[in-house]
């Protein structure tokens, strides 16, 4: 029986995949080389220092540690750039919906995400105050699909891992809620994230009386 509900933040709750996707491409350009939208798929629910690895790779490149960090640094100077001007229009389609909804019946909500951003950016758009407890990048120690991130999520919620949900749009993500013993929700292609429990295009497509069942039923 689900009595909390943990949110990823990064395509589940805004489109930030986008803006990761431009700053990453143009250290890649600036490196000499292309950094295409397929690419970038692997880049979800994946650590920033994991993301560059890969981007090196990409790239053919080798570098020292300290050319390493501050190539991290730079990127994560330009994705904030497009971060300071992230408003509340930018939260995906019925996510407030659903976060309404269970806030009204004082379900408790946290955020289980890869970022080290999480904060500033759901200050940016209006939904820190809504979340029971944040946990993200600067809080784990092992990236997902280990499950981490959703166990402190759940201790810091007081609810067992059996009773929370997860909505994730990541692989790695579904992974990592699977191996919490959650019950994993898809956001997205239902043939890429096949693990999980349930699967949703969007939250647009999540009924008021499934999370209802969920809370009802022996799940
Ligand atoms: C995840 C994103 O939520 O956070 C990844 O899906 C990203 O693409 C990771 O690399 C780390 O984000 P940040 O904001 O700490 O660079
Ligand atoms: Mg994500």
């Amino acid at each position: 029986r689900a009595s909390a509900f943990v949110f990823d933040l990064d395509g589940v709750i805004v489109d930030t995949a986008k803006y990761h996707y431009l700053a990453w491409k143009k250290l890649a350009n600036e490196l000499g080389f292309e950094f295409t939208k397929e690419q970038n798929e692997l880049f979800k629910g994946v650590s920033r220092k994991r993301c560059l690895e890969i981007l090196l790779d990409i790239g053919g490149i080798t570098a020292a540690q300290e050319q390493f960090d501050r190539w991290m640094v730079e990127k994560n100077e330009d994705y904030l750039e497009y971060i300071e001007k992230m408003d509340a229009s930018e939260i995906l389609p019925d996510v407030p919906k659903v976060v309404g909804f269970l806030k009204d019946r004082n379900i408790p909500i946290a955020l289980g995400s890869a970022s080290k951003n999480a904060r500033p950016i759901l200050e940016k758009v209006k939904l820190l105050p809504s979340f029971d407890a944040i946990v993200d990048g600067n809080d784990v120690s092992k990236a997902k699909p280990d499950p981490e991130v959703f166990l402190i999520a759940a201790q810091k919620l007081n609810v067992a891992p059996e009773n929370c949900v997860v909505f994730e749009d990541a692989v790695a993500g579904i992974q990592a809620a699977n191996n919490a013993d959650m019950i994993s929700i898809g956001i997205g292609d239902a043939q890429i994230l096949s693990e999980a429990d349930y699967n949703f295009n969007d939250f647009t497509e999540i009924s008021l009386a499934f999370l209802e069942s969920l809370m009802s039923v022996q799940a």
